[in-house]
């Protein structure tokens, strides 16, 4: 008996009780790899002792304080180190508490922006189908996966979706990857023009496309290419790094990999680690300047955004990153980890692709590796391959609809950052095993 309204009702779980390092236990003893993080979020696995100590400090100092009142040392501390490390150009901190907050924050921003540009004409979001920016009803309506969308329709605002840049599934036998991106950008500039040049507001994507799709990045010059579009009309770029971002591809911000920086960029999961709920939303200059020499405010605010305990976790969890080299172990744990997958499954006769970068890797299955096709989605193969791993210690993240929101089944994969050669080994060992028993079971 519960009266927890759980994401499952009919779902009976495991209770948590404990965590140290990579695993998590439950109240038998059981053992867990978490091998995702829950969902992309525990980058310095469980317990680590520095960022305990850094909260009971913080609370010892101060727990809360309106940010209508007050600013306070420790947030302040926080953003300083966000713009330090920020892809060229963005130089404000917005703190929040999560992913969603965070997208909610970013679409309000850039409307604002042009609010006080005097655009107040501009009124359209671009985004992609297959994409996941959170719950809130903006952030949803911005996504694009049919499935989440889909009974909540008549209460999201309008959107507008292009396809992703999904080389699996939409590039074409024949083409390279240089013109499948220009393709696949292309698709922005058609909608754009479409919509009316001096209409849009902003195109929002995730660097690398997790949950919806899981672990998809951009081929060739693709984002380049999408930056330049932006450019060309006046039009914002938000990059969604709420799940890929301050770490998991390998370098703090995966899009520093495509050789862009965004207008604005959200941030959240692995900004504080599981430690406290925390988002933030990192701006340009341009965009700051608007507001400052505008209405002089943004007109936005949560009770718990800038919450010293959550700004303590985020400041200890990104201290950790960089005094103990942590990015390095992620491109090194990264490529042996896609090593691993290759060799175990990557001849698998169930296995389409895998993909991703860094700590953030993705397992798409197919029931025909010739033709694509995926399982029946009736099968709930995802769910199956969840139950056999957690039936053996491991966490991982599959999830169904990777094609088109109903179809296709992935598996994503996103360790904490202190994993080690033998901890990939046995992730990459249970997840094979499980993905065995589950189609074995189907
Ligand atoms: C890319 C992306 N954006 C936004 C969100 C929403 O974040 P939250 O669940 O913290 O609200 C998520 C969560 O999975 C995400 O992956």
């Amino acid at each position: 008996m519960t009266h927890l309204l759980h994401r499952s009702i009919h779902a009976s779980l495991p209770v948590a009780v404990r965590g140290e390092g990579i695993h998590l236990f439950d109240a038998t003893g059981k053992a867990y790899i978490d091998a995702s993080g829950g969902a992309a979020v525990s980058c310095l696995g469980h317990a680590h002792p520095d960022v305990l100590a850094a909260l009971h400090a913080q609370l010892d100092r101060i727990a809360y304080a309106h940010t209508g009142f007050f600013t306070t040392e420790v947030a302040e501390e926080l953003a300083d180190r966000l713009v330090d490390d920020a892809p060229e150009g963005l130089d404000h901190v917005y703190l929040v508490s999560g992913g969603s907050e965070a997208v909610e924050a970013a679409l309000k921003m850039a409307r604002q922006y042009f609010v006080e540009k005097g655009e107040p004409q501009r009124r359209h979001i671009i985004a992609r189908r297959q994409s996941y920016h959170g719950n809130t009803l903006g952030a949803l309506a911005t996504g694009g996966n049919e499935w989440r969308r889909a009974q909540f329709k008549p209460l999201l605002i309008e959107t507008h979706h292009i396809d992703p840049c999904y080389a699996y599934r939409l590039q074409m036998p024949d083409e390279s990857d240089e013109a499948y991106a220009a393709r696949a950008a292309g698709e922005l500039e058609a909608k754009i023009l479409k919509l009316g040049a001096d209409q849009v507001i902003a195109f929002v994507a995730e660097t690398v496309v997790g949950a919806t799709a899981g672990a998809v990045p951009p081929v060739a010059d693709y984002l380049k290419r999408i930056r330049a579009i932006c450019d060309k009309y006046g039009v914002l770029l938000i990059l969604d790094e709420v799940m890929c971002g301050m770490g998991r591809t390998g370098t703090l911000h995966a899009c520093e990999q495509d050789g862009v920086s965004p207008d604005i960029v959200t941030i959240a999961k692995g900004l504080g680690g599981g430690y406290q709920p925390v988002g933030a939303v990192l701006l340009s200059k341009r965009i700051f300047d608007a507001f400052a020499l505008g209405s002089g405010f943004f007109q936005h605010g949560h009770t718990y955004m800038g919450h010293p305990m959550a700004a303590a976790a985020g400041l200890a969890v990104q201290t950790i990153l960089k005094r103990d080299g942590l990015l390095g172990n992620v491109r090194a744990m990264g490529n042996h980890l896609e090593t691993c997958l290759v060799e175990r499954l990557g001849n698998h006769r169930h296995v389409g692709d895998i993909r991703g970068r860094g700590l953030f890797r993705g397992v798409e299955l197919v029931k025909d590796r010739a033709t694509k096709k995926p399982f029946d989605a009736g099968l709930k193969l995802n769910a199956r391959i969840k139950k056999e791993a957690m039936t053996r210690g491991l966490m991982v993240y599959p999830m169904g609809g990777t094609i088109d929101g109903q179809n296709g089944d992935h598996v994503l994969l996103a360790p904490p950052f202190i994993v080690g050669k033998s901890d990939v080994e046995a992730i990459v060992e249970r997840l094979a095993d499980a993905i065995e028993a589950a189609i074995a079971s189907v």
